[in-house]
């Protein structure tokens, strides 16, 4: 297990990673001006951002739904704590939290872990170990969906489930859109939702972070983002045993939580 101060630090008790971020930028984000119009995605790692910057891109921009602009998703849904990322914003009052069940998105985490300087482990035993104790970039999952959900009537947040999306991708872009108040045209919808799903995602540029890994983490291989894109991956990698740890641990955090989650296909 490797030394995770050499990857991350903490602020305001939630770990950020280390490098590109600088606290001095964090603490200014406090004076942030919010729009009215500006929408934010919130997720943990791993539970489907990149996926909602490409569906933001595709619902909001003509250019990049028609493909006749290639700037990179990310430049128009930036990073928050970002400071090189966040000249072009395009925020918003509209928050959307998306989530995905918790022992795919450690299986994935754990994937990740090994491309990018992260605190990272040799063994799925390991990681679960930091996961369950929110030793990564992200801290405790369980903090991050709970203490959200628990600011659900401050704000205008939309919970969403990647696992939704997966099953029912065109009903999903319906209630994305209604709940940002845009409507598309049949065609622009049929649109959205080809230039969404996994397989065209996957070889698109613009979308895909390949070209991010590589100009910023110096990460030749492709394909680190979009990995595999499905529901249950975690039984390819837990055991029985680790499952049912797991499943205590989940119960007893998240006893009164009114959320579903769905494991498998
Ligand atoms: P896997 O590692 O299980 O494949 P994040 O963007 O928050 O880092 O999340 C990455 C996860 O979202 C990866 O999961 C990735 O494959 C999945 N993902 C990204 N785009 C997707 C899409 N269009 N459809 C389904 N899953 C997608």
């Amino acid at each position: 297990m490797e030394d995770i101060d050499s990857f991350l630090f903490k602020f305001k008790g939630y770990y950020f990673l280390r490098p590109g971020l600088d606290i001095g930028f964090l603490e200014t984000l406090n004076d942030f001006e919010i729009r009215e119009d500006d929408v934010f995605i919130v997720t943990y790692p791993k539970s489907g951002t990149i996926w909602f910057q490409q569906i933001l891109n595709l619902i909001y921009f003509d250019e990049h739904r028609k493909s006749t602009g290639n700037l990179e998703t990310v430049f128009r849904v930036p990073y928050f704590e970002y400071p090189d990322q966040n000249g072009f914003y395009f925020l918003s009052l509209q928050i959307i939290y998306v989530y995905r069940n918790p022992k795919d998105v450690m299986c994935s985490y754990f994937h990740f872990s090994k491309k990018m300087p992260l605190p990272t482990t040799s063994t799925i035993e390991e990681f679960m170990q930091l996961f369950l104790e929110g030793k990564v970039l992200g801290s405790l999952w369980f903090d991050h969906i709970k203490g959200w959900h628990e600011h659900k009537s401050l704000f205008n947040i939309e919970f969403m489930m990647y696992e939704e999306f997966k099953k029912d991708l065109r009903g999903s872009m319906l209630k994305v859109c209604k709940f940002l108040g845009k409507e598309l045209s049949d065609e622009d919808m049929d649109t959205v939702v080809s230039q969404a799903m996994f397989e065209n995602m996957k070889l698109d540029p613009r979308a895909n972070y390949d070209n991010i890994l590589k100009d910023q983490f110096g990460i030749q291989e492709k394909g680190h983002f979009l990995r595999k894109g499905t529901i249950g991956d975690w039984k390819n990698y837990m055991t029985v045993e680790q499952n049912e740890r797991f499943d205590k641990i989940f119960q007893k955090n998240m006893k009164d939580f009114p959320l579903k989650f769905i494991w498998d296909m």
